[in-house]
């Protein structure tokens, strides 16, 4: 579990690329994710190339990293596949922070880039990846080799804890 702990987000990485093994091992772990009904609506892009990397960068407002980052991969839901009306929002968020947690395991850095709900974004973002219409991006993740260290940070406080109730 110290994964949890020791992941934050890495905007600034070396210039190396990510092994395909590492890369199978993200997808492999995004897939391992729960999701409602085990509807499993989730789909994976693979961005390495780096004139795409850099037109995402153009088109998402906070995804400057991407400009040095060897690798994105972007977590798509095909509505199609729902069986719970738009609960892909979860089965995708839970995949992408799987991948997070994994890259930190493979000694990657990661950053979770948002796309739905901000709208226009998302349909940028989407096209761009030439996603069909029923396809709905939820989120890129820049990710590659840390050049940048973070320390650990503890955000519980007596201050969100409830007990019984509110
Ligand atoms: C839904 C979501 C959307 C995010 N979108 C962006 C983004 O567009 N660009 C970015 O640089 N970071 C983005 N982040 C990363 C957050 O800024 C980051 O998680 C937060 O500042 C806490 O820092 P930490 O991840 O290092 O703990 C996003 C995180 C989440 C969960």
């Amino acid at each position: 579990m110290k994964e949890i702990f020791e992941r934050r987000s890495i905007r600034k990485y070396k210039n190396q690329e990510v092994e395909a093994e590492k890369i199978k091992k993200l997808l492999e772990a995004a897939v391992a994710a729960p999701s409602a009904g085990n509807e499993q609506p989730w789909h994976f892009i693979v961005i390495k190339d780096k004139k795409r990397l850099n037109q995402l960068a153009e088109i998402h407002p906070y995804a400057k990293m991407l400009k040095e980052a060897p690798l994105a991969i972007a977590v798509c839901a095909d509505l199609n596949k729902q069986k719970y009306d738009g609960f892909w929002v979860q089965d995708c968020s839970a995949a992408t922070q799987n991948i997070l947690l994994e890259a930190v395991s493979l000694d990657l850095g990661a950053v979770w880039i948002g796309c739905h709900p901000a709208e226009d974004r998302e349909k940028a973002i989407s096209e761009y990846l030439e996603a069909p219409e029923n396809v709905k991006t939820l989120s890129l993740i820049s990710v590659g080799y840390p050049a940048e260290e973070k320390g650990k940070v503890d955000r519980l406080s007596d201050e969100i804890i409830h007990q019984e109730k509110w």
